[in-house]
């Protein structure tokens, strides 16, 4: 993904997925596809949110994922605890990362707050090794703020 215009794209097509349905299984199911059908080369993409203090697999698109992921564990736990995006070039090289799909040789992690607390992150996986730029980071992390500011949370 590269320049300025296709960061805005995802963070536009967010903004209107939550303005037609701002309940957070809709929104981030159909984020999740939204991702997935406009960056070429993924293998899974997805939520995982905050409950009873561990991550829970929430809307995503890709082959079945681990449901619990403990904070401070793995590339998503990891991204919870430091309040920090992560971007792994190659997944084999970090210490501790989950491999949900095999296939996975990339991955970045974004966080989703709420007053400052990590509520969730969102996870995207690239069979590709170093898949993910700092454009691709620049976009997600767009995303990220239409999703914290318009989300529903509520049940
Ligand atoms: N690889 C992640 C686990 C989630 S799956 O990739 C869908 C991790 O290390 O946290």
């Amino acid at each position: 993904m590269e320049g300025n215009q296709d960061q805005n794209m995802l963070r536009e097509q967010a903004r209107e997925i939550i303005r037609e349905e701002p309940w957070y299984v809709s929104a981030l199911s159909n984020i999740s596809a939204a991702i997935m059908q406009n960056m070429p080369g993924l293998n899974w993409v997805g939520f995982y949110l905050m409950r009873d203090g561990r991550l829970t697999v929430g809307p995503f698109q890709g082959k079945p994922a681990c449901i619990h992921i403990p904070v401070g564990k793995g590339v998503c736990g990891t991204a919870a605890e430091k309040n920090e995006t992560i971007v792994v070039p190659d997944v084999h090289a970090f210490p501790g990362h989950i491999a949900c799909d095999g296939a996975s040789r990339s991955e970045i992690v974004v966080p989703i707050r709420s007053g400052g607390e990590v509520i969730g992150v969102l996870d995207l996986d690239s069979p590709r090794e170093n898949r993910f730029t700092e454009q691709d980071r620049g976009a997600l992390e767009a995303l990220v703020r239409e999703i914290e500011a318009s989300v529903c949370w509520e049940t």
